[in-house]
């Protein structure tokens, strides 16, 4: 008789980075998403599913699509939500991140969903707080969610990852995005390149086991999928490139370029916030090679089933610590 292959199941306590996750780990997250993309569906989009639980937002830096996308992911779940911003909490009064989280503990809560400038810091608190810590992007680090949602939509367009191969291109150096991505796609399967100016790909992409191109034509020829980057003018401390309109010229994504050298079904994804007319022109964020509204759509989803498989936990390995930070 063949033996039933066992069930993968969810042991992690907090979701901190890909880095921590298996292959196992990255499946089961986006089958449950599958799952929870049917119930988005419906004409009343919710579960009673984490019904009872309390899960707060903690983001001590901007954000649209995580934050929003988060919150709605935990009320479809029917859990009480509480959405806490820097800029109007005590933090400004000279709180400490341990007292925040641990005052916001005291009122029971259940998961921190946490954003801060500073890699490292939700490890920080996930080491403090009982709580469930999400990491919803630390400075260069890691984003986690985001490469999460990234592969779902990778599988619903593609519906694999082996052999696919997927350029990001642009600020490598300074995106937790990319490094989140280069990760899950690599544990997956997938052929992955970075390309952009030298000065925004750092020394230890090669060892990540990624092909790195410093010329835009060589990254389109024969990708499957493109993940363009926002250069992030907030996060480098001087000037890497020479203009702007020298690094649209060289890097910006445009039809004629994608006409030229890109593969006809060719998939061009973005995770926001697009800087229409320098990392991609408003013609191709807008046309059909173009699925950055479906990443977000998927984030719900993607987010909803992190939420499920951490809110169910009852298999936890201890608390993990990364091996190596990125600032
Ligand atoms: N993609 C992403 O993290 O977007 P926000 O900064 O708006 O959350």
């Amino acid at each position: 008789m063949m033996k039933e292959k066992k069930k993968h199941t969810w042991r992690h306590k907090d979701l901190l980075g890909i880095e921590n996750l298996s292959e196992e780990d990255l499946v089961l997250i986006l089958d449950q998403a599958t799952g929870f993309k049917e119930v988005l569906a419906r004409p009343i989009p919710k579960v009673p599913t984490l019904r009872g639980k309390t899960i707060v937002t903690l983001f001590c830096e901007p954000s649209t699509r995580t934050r929003a996308s988060f919150d709605l992911a935990a009320k479809r779940l029917s859990a009480d939500t509480l959405n806490i911003a820097a800029s109007s909490s005590s933090f400004l009064k000279g709180e400490s991140l341990k007292d925040t989280a641990r005052n916001l503990e005291a009122m029971k809560i259940d998961m921190i969903i946490m954003r801060h400038e500073c890699a490292g810091a939700p490890h920080f608190l996930a080491g403090e707080v009982n709580a469930a810590v999400i990491n919803a992007g630390d400075g260069f680090h890691e984003h986690p969610t985001q490469a999460l949602l990234d592969i779902y939509t990778i599988r619903e367009k593609l519906g694999k990852f082996k052999g696919v191969k997927v350029s990001i291109i642009g600020d490598i150096a300074h995106s937790r995005v990319a490094r989140s991505n280069i990760l899950a796609l690599s544990k997956l399967g997938a052929e992955v390149t970075v390309c952009g100016p030298k000065t925004l790909i750092p020394a230890e992409m090669e060892k990540m086991g990624v092909r790195v191109v410093y010329g835009l034509k060589d990254a389109l020829e024969g990708a499957d999928v493109i993940n363009v980057l926002r250069i992030q003018l907030e996060r480098q401390k001087k000037a890497l490139f020479p203009s702007t309109r020298e690094y649209i010229n060289l890097f910006g994504i445009t039809k004629e370029k994608l006409d030229r050298h890109a593969k006809e079904d060719v998939v061009i994804m973005h995770p926001g916030p697009v800087n229409r007319g320098v990392e991609i022109t408003q013609e191709v964020a807008d046309s059909r090679y173009s699925v950055i509204l479906d990443q977000v759509t998927n984030g719900v989803a993607v987010r909803m089933a992190v939420l499920f498989l951490m809110g169910h936990n009852k298999n936890l390995e201890q608390k993990e610590v990364p091996t190596k930070l990125h600032n």
